[in-house]
């Protein structure tokens, strides 16, 4: 983080020493100050400041201060006028926090009028998830899984589950694909948990499950009703009528929630708005990372046909057993990030890496060759030497061909 952030000061402000920068940190606004102690402790360690005691140059504020501060940047935007209230939901992974506020004159904010919060961030759908696995295969086994294979379940969440089906779920039926896990791909090392009468019917199923919109229904439902239900006590107990709503947090990215928010308050709220942020927005994974804009081939440079453009790859978790690849294009030269404007994508490519001997250290390689017509992606696995291949269509968005193992 230290190095990022300096890596930013000389880009943008040549000349600023790290030193000289004052950090804001922000905190649950529930911390005691023993817990931020803590932080500053860990702080100081990871080379923010250089004594332990708070100093110039380190401030903690609470997450919906900040959040508060936020929106009021965007108040003007929308002509909200002194004396009305505003809330603020920060739908986080782990909790939903509500804040109501009023402006004051000179573009002033009252103290919280409300505050409340409860568990029902984004994770506890992940939760859900592997509720709707525990019907499936019992709950020893998934609880097994979960305790000793932490790293593959993380994988099963994080590759599989968000990617796939949390992030883009939408409440409508006719645009749902069932999607398929694929246990035997996916989460091998949960196979030996269940018990046998369960396993020969899933084996007979090729080690498949089959996922219906009915079932991500019953994932999102119950979390999102109690962040309903979050919001409709705090307009309820707050005297003032709120004029306008903010969805933040990384959890107001879903779709479905704030459709359902938008839905159920349309008629009490005038203005729901989801503010974006230009830094985090979209580009922040489900566990904190970033997805990063790898370049295989530069604009401009000639290939032939049978010339491939490659690079190699690594797992991020040690048991992970399957790498999906993303594959854009921009016609800007030095792209960094793939929700940059220009961004299309054409295609992916996901592949088997069962073999989890070597933790991070499995390389694959990932080539793409440049046709007529068809771009072919190519990735081997470069411990068995497996290789897979798709091909991409230039011209039809999205379109691909189907990924076949060699
Ligand atoms: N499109 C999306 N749909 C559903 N959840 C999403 C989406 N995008 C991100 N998330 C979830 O948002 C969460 C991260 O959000 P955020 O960074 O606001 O959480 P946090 O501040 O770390 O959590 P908390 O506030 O509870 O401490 C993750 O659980 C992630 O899966
Ligand atoms: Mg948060």
């Amino acid at each position: 983080m230290k190095s990022l952030i300096e890596e930013v000061l000389n880009k943008r402000w040549p000349g600023i020493k790290f030193t000289q920068v004052r950090f804001v940190f922000t905190v649950p606004a529930e911390w005691r100050p023993h817990t931020i102690g803590i932080l500053q402790d860990c702080i100081h360690k990871a080379g923010f400041t250089e004594t332990k005691h708070l100093n110039n140059n380190l401030e903690f504020t609470t997450e919906p201060e900040a959040a508060a501060i936020y929106a009021m940047g965007k108040l003007g935007e929308h002509r909200i006028q002194e004396g009305s209230s505003f809330m603020v939901v920060d739908c986080g992974g782990g909790t939903v926090d509500l804040t109501t506020r009023t402006l004051l004159p000179n573009n002033k904010l009252s103290e919280i009028t409300e505050r409340t919060g409860g568990l029902c961030g984004s994770t506890y759908i992940d939760r859900e998830f592997a509720r709707f696995l525990e019907k499936k295969l019992g709950f020893a086994a998934v609880d097994k899984f979960r305790r000793e294979n932490y790293g593959q379940y993380q994988s099963l969440i994080h590759h599989f589950f968000c990617p796939r089906i949390k992030f883009e779920f939408i409440d409508e039926k006719d645009v749902f694909r069932n999607i398929d896990l694929d246990i035997e791909r996916t989460c091998p090392a949960l196979i030996e948990y269940i018990n046998k009468e369960i396993r020969d019917a899933i084996e007979d199923d090729d080690w498949l499950i089959e996922i219906k919109y009915e079932d991500v229904l019953t994932m999102f439902e119950p979390v999102v009703e109690k962040i309903l239900n979050l919001i409709r006590d705090q307009l309820a107990s707050s005297k003032q009528r709120c004029s306008t709503m903010f969805l933040v947090g990384g959890f107001a990215e879903s779709p479905y929630l704030v459709k359902k928010i938008r839905d159920t308050f349309v008629s009490v709220v005038p203005i729901i708005t989801v503010p974006q942020n230009p830094i985090t927005a979209k580009r922040k994974t489900s566990d904190g990372r970033i997805y990063k804009f790898s370049c295989i081939a530069t604009r401009g440079r000639e290939v032939t046909p049978d010339e491939p453009c490659s690079g190699t790859y690594y797992p991020i978790y040690p048991d992970q057993t399957s790498i999906l690849f993303d594959v854009y294009v921009t016609s800007r030269k030095n792209a960094r990030f793939c929700d940059e404007e220009g961004m299309r994508k054409i295609g992916d490519l996901e592949i088997d890496i069962p073999d989890i001997e070597g933790g991070t250290d499995r390389p694959v390689e990932f080539s793409l060759m440049f046709g007529e017509l068809l771009i072919t992606a190519t990735a081997r696995n470069m411990k068995n030497h497996k290789i897979y291949s798709a091909k991409f269509d230039y011209v039809k968005n999205s379109s691909y061909f189907e990924a076949t193992e060699i």
